[in-house]
């Protein structure tokens, strides 16, 4: 069976990238990483992806309308063939019409247990209100903010004492192990 080919987009140290990459390694894997992409130029995990044999493309946004940067990613996914694209920390908002052209394609991992804490600061968040439980959700990118079908969830507990960093790491690692394994089901779909 071919596998799917994915396309990464990140713009920082592309923790959730490695995992994905490191899944794809195996001899069943139903998806192979075709492309990581990245709005940042000096993005950590692009090194790492570059340094892997990976085929990367970055692509600055500055001066330019967001229409044409985005033609530019569009163009070099379809280059590289990509199938699904996987958002793994990309901190732009892609625009109605990128979703559209790709729609029901792009999936993305966020860390909170949606509909739960959409946007930014989601462990702050989960201690003030005095939540048990937090974790991370793998969805459906739509035209809406972390508002897509969920696809998969995974939690963690929040522990007496935690900060936003303490449990930030808690749910990285529940990211890391539930990613992959969504992306799997969804590239056999
Ligand atoms: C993760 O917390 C992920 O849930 C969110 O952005 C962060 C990316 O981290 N969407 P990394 O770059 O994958 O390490």
């Amino acid at each position: 069976m071919a596998r799917k080919k994915v396309g990464i987009l990140l713009s920082g140290r592309g923790s959730n990238m490695m995992a994905l990459v490191q899944a794809a390694q195996a001899n069943d894997s139903p998806y192979a990483i075709a492309l990581v992409a990245s709005d940042k130029l000096e993005a950590p995990g692009i090194a790492w992806a570059a340094a892997q044999g990976l085929s990367v493309f970055t692509q600055s946004p500055k001066g330019m309308a967001k229409s044409d940067y985005e033609a530019l990613i569009d163009a070099a996914l379809r280059d590289a063939g990509v199938e699904i694209i996987a958002l793994a920390g990309y901190m732009r908002l892609l625009s109605d019409a990128f979703v559209a052209r790709w729609r029901g394609r792009i999936i993305n991992i966020h860390p909170s247990l949606l509909p739960k804490y959409k946007g930014l600061d989601t462990h702050a968040r989960a201690i003030a209100a005095g939540d048990a439980v937090a974790g991370c959700s793998v969805h459906i990118v739509t035209e809406e903010l972390d508002g897509g079908a969920v696809l998969g969830q995974a939690e963690v507990p929040i522990l007496p004492g935690d900060t936003a960093d303490s449990l930030a790491d808690r749910v990285l690692a529940a990211e890391h192990r539930l990613y992959p394994r969504i992306l799997a089901e969804f590239a056999t779909q």
